[in-house]
């Protein structure tokens, strides 16, 4: 671990190192328009012909900065500028550029782009660091396609096996390694050997506690924990018509009853969160009593004793439905992660960075997943959070304007800078 000492003041070079908002917002504009839905969002699944479409971008831009960009075979992008020692890991930064659905433009995009425009402004300054800078898109942040989320991520920490994130399927069965070769971003570095001195991300918060609280800035201390299930009912397609109530068996039905587990369950406690958000009823016509139900339950605390008493309560219900309706539950957990504190040392630099610019903070753990935490596993890692509007995310809606943006992209450029420092200092270089 490294020493780490609060600078009381910015160096002349810092001050001068100022990343442009307009640029920032331009980026943010840009890119939004690949994907762009109706009501002002995104829908840029990932491994689709839309991300390699953004993939294209993002490489384009870091090679005009002149940057080499390289992809693991996950499919993981890391656009490397050279510092004074090419033989020390890079400092890295970055986020995703795939979205939900219904996304909106900041989530992942803001972490990716506020880096490129902090390489930009190096760029600009002929600022040389110590240990090259790294700009990283990660794939598959967002889960919507492949299940689980941060599969890329979790690879490179060495949190899933190669071969099974290649094998994950979409809902129509497609792979995850067909997918990633047929947008043709599989490449060549085994993923996990790209070795990081450190990793910074930045996100919006995804939740109201900035806005609320008037801060500019959240220092993340660390995320909370996290489970995905899929669930499986079974009963029997009979006709609608002519089936008697008491002779049914309604994989619907008891889906029902199993989604309203999972929210009085999550209620019983004020930190944790439960929901249903994927929902497949087969065989899908209105004169059918549906014979199948396939949906995903996504649990989330800071304590994971409270996801173990969930999935206890979730368990019982189950068996209760079984015996009542008649039907058979399958429950399989298919992703649980710890909750994750990210390094002391980077932490401490996101917060000196925050003050040495003026802004005010305040520390919190993330509600929601992202890459940094599987990062922090194999690299120091920390997280700056921005404010957006009402703490609406996962909506075409979300909003965090260009002086917050900005504001995260500050932060992130003079963080990275400390880091970079206090290595220099470490390795004995002035
Ligand atoms: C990532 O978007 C998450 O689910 O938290
Ligand atoms: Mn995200
Ligand atoms: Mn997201």
């Amino acid at each position: 671990m490294l020493a780490y000492f609060v600078h009381p003041r910015p160096s002349p070079i810092m001050k001068n190192l100022t990343i442009d908002p307009e640029r920032l917002w331009d980026d943010l504009m840009e890119t939004a328009k690949i994907g762009a839905t109706p009501k002002g969002g995104i829908c840029r699944l990932t491994l689709t012909e839309l991300d390699r479409q953004v993939r294209d971008w993002f490489k384009a831009r870091c090679e005009a900065l002149g940057c080499t960009v390289t992809v693991d075979d996950m499919g993981t992008m890391f656009a490397r500028r050279a510092g004074q020692r090419a033989d020390i890991p890079p400092v890295a930064m970055g986020s995703h550029l795939d979205t939900q659905p219904t996304g909106g433009k900041f989530d992942g995009a803001l972490g990716v782009l506020a880096a490129l425009e902090a390489l930009r402004t190096l760029h600009r300054a002929g600022y040389e660091t110590f240990a090259p800078i790294e700009v990283v898109n990660w794939t598959n942040e967002e889960g919507a396609r492949f299940a689980p989320a941060m599969i890329a991520s979790g690879v490179f920490a060495g949190v899933f096996a190669r071969d099974w994130a290649a094998q994950r399927q979409d809902r129509s069965g497609e792979k995850f390694g067909d997918a990633l070769e047929k947008i043709g971003y599989r490449g060549p570095q085994r993923c996990g050997d790209h070795k990081l001195s450190a990793f910074f991300e930045v996100h919006i918060e995804q939740g109201p506690n900035l806005e609320a609280e008037g801060k500019d800035i959240g220092v993340v201390t660390g995320v909370q924990a996290m489970r995905w299930y899929e669930v499986t009912i079974t009963g029997q397609d009979t006709h609608a018509g002519t089936t008697p109530m008491p002779r049914r068996h309604d994989a619907l039905l008891g889906a029902a009853r199993l989604v309203e587990t999972v929210n009085a369950a999550a209620r019983k406690s004020a930190t944790a969160v439960g929901t249903v958000g994927l929902l497949e009823v087969k065989p899908g016509a209105p004169n059918v009593v549906p014979g199948e139900v396939f949906f995903m339950i996504d649990m989330r605390a800071p304590d994971p004793k409270e996801l173990d008493r969930m999935e206890s309560e979730i368990a019982q219900a189950a068996k209760k439905l079984e015996a009542e309706l008649g039907l058979t539950v399958a429950i399989k957990n298919i992703w649980t992660q710890p909750p994750q504190a990210f390094d002391p040392a980077c932490i401490a630099a996101v917060r000196a960075a925050a003050q040495v610019s003026g802004f005010t903070t305040r520390d919190m753990i993330s509600g929601a997943g992202h890459d940094a935490a599987y990062v922090a596993r194999v690299a120091p890692s920390a997280m700056v959070f921005v404010p957006c509007k009402d703490g609406i995310s996962h909506n075409e809606a979300e909003y965090s304007s260009k002086e917050q943006c900005a504001a995260g992209a500050q932060v992130l450029l003079q963080a990275v800078l400390d880091y970079d420092r206090r290595l220099a200092e470490q390795y004995g270089e002035k």
